[in-house]
């Protein structure tokens, strides 16, 4: 019978950042110049739970929240995503706010600012492991999940496993851990899928790979479990107790279900812009979702919902002098593209009606931003971001620049949505600070 210890044998890490800065307390990192952190350990604490596209580094959102923060007051992100700046609210002692329009974020983003515990959840897995085996000693087979494509996606062998798998998941474990358990599970079924793992979308493994391939479905899910809970374990000990998290599943566009004037800091990271083509979130999510239970029609709709997904009216006026003059340059030769991506900021402007609303005066909102590139046009969203807040009431107050020293984007791309048609993806990010007037 593993222990919580033996499950946490590896976890004395170096516990090098505290809460500080919430705590008044000075902190050596925010005199450092470089926001790159190029060999920072990224997946401590829960953040190790589940990769997700263009995720923002913990030590970002650490840092923003020292120097922006306010303890015991309330940081929201209206993009959450997978939660980034969310788990670190709390181990800075803020309560979060999360908002995100695709399930499969929301889910992951609930679970990494949950403080299970941790007795319960090594007393599940013990319980699950002897249920697996109980199961596949019995012989027994349970009916894979109808979607679309399932068998294109998953080998037989995957299918009847992960199958099994989520059976012996909601049989032996308790309401109350089930969803640490279902975190692992997704992880499994990406890593046990014949989709290609350097690829945030769904483009199946060569056909000459995949008759060598095989997926190990067990032994996948138990190697999760065990970094998951030495990551639970983390978050545990450094989390503080008194902080609530809510993860809201909506679109920010419309509403933001929170009093006006109530949020004290904005860490976020929005979306790029190119849902459509690159860090297409919908297309990662799809086949966890459908292995979780969602309906198909939501799984395949997430991208669609995105900022800039599809045509509708703009709803708000703004001004932006640089992205107009973008505009015209990709205009010129590629008018269907410059629609779609006025359409992406028509969408985006329309998000700070309720992000405005509902920040407080003079504080602080922090946007991690990306310039990308479309029809060889570079699109400064930096600046863009900037001129647009302004139309709202927000003054800029500073901005920084990372390099993005990981594969965390991938570094080169199909702008054509094209596999195989390649082109240089961002290498910088821009770290935009705004002020509340
Ligand atoms: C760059 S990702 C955020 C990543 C996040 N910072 C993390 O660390 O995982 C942008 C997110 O915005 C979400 N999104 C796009 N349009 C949205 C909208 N209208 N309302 C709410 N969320 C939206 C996407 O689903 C995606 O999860």
């Amino acid at each position: 019978m593993k222990r919580a210890s033996d499950w946490m044998d590896a976890t004395e890490r170096v516990r090098e950042q505290l809460p500080l800065a919430l705590t008044g307390l000075s902190y050596a990192e925010d005199h450092i110049e470089d926001w790159d952190y190029a060999t920072a350990d990224t997946k401590s604490h829960t953040h190790c739970y589940h990769i997700y596209p263009a995720m923002m580094i913990p030590q970002v959102a650490r840092r923003l929240i020292r120097l922006y923060g306010r303890p015991e007051g309330t940081l929201l992100d209206p993009f959450c995503g997978s939660g980034t700046s969310l788990v670190e609210a709390r181990l800075a002692g803020m309560h979060a706010v999360g908002i995100d329009l695709n399930p499969f974020a929301v889910f992951l983003a609930r679970a990494k600012t949950t403080c299970f515990d941790l007795g319960a959840v090594v007393q599940d897995a013990n319980a699950l492991r002897q249920g697996v085996e109980h199961l596949l000693k019995q012989g027994v087979s349970i009916e894979p999940p109808r979607f679309f494509n399932i068998d294109y996606w998953f080998k037989p062998e995957a299918r009847t496993d992960l199958a099994l798998l989520k059976h012996a998941i909601y049989t032996y474990t308790a309401p109350s851990t089930r969803d640490f358990f279902l975190v692992a599970f997704a992880a499994t079924v990406r890593e046990s899928s014949n989709t290609r793992r350097d690829e945030y979308k769904l483009y199946r493994i060569p056909t000459s790979e995949l008759l060598h391939y095989r997926p190990q479905v067990f032994p996948t899910f138990w190697e999760r479990v065990g970094r998951n809970l030495r990551g639970l374990a983390e978050f545990l000990a450094e989390c503080v107790q008194r902080t609530w998290v809510h993860v809201i599943e909506g679109d920010t566009r419309l509403k933001i279900p929170l009093e006006d004037n109530t949020v004290d800091l904005i860490v976020t990271s929005p979306p790029y812009g190119d849902s459509q083509t690159t860090v297409a979130y919908g297309q990662f999510s799809r086949l966890l979702l459908q292995w979780l239970g969602f309906e198909d029609k939501i799984a395949k709709s997430i991208d669609r919902r995105t900022l800039g997904g599809q045509k509708r009216a703009a709803r708000v006026v703004y001004h932006s002098p640089t992205l107009n003059q973008t505009l015209d340059t990709i205009h010129a030769h590629h008018p269907n593209r410059a629609a779609q991506v006025k359409q992406f900021y028509d969408d985006f402007s329309e998000c700070f009606l309720e992000i405005t609303r509902v920040a407080k005066p003079e504080s602080y909102a922090c946007f991690v931003v990306g310039n990308r590139t479309v029809k060889g046009v570079r699109i400064p969203t930096d600046l863009i971001l900037i001129e647009i807040a302004s139309c709202f009431g927000w003054k800029h107050f500073t901005t920084y620049h990372r390099r993005i020293p990981n594969k965390r984007m991938p570094l080169r791309n199909s702008p054509s949505n094209k596999l195989g048609e390649l082109c240089e993806t961002m290498t910088q990010e821009h770290i935009v600070i705004l002020r509340r007037e």
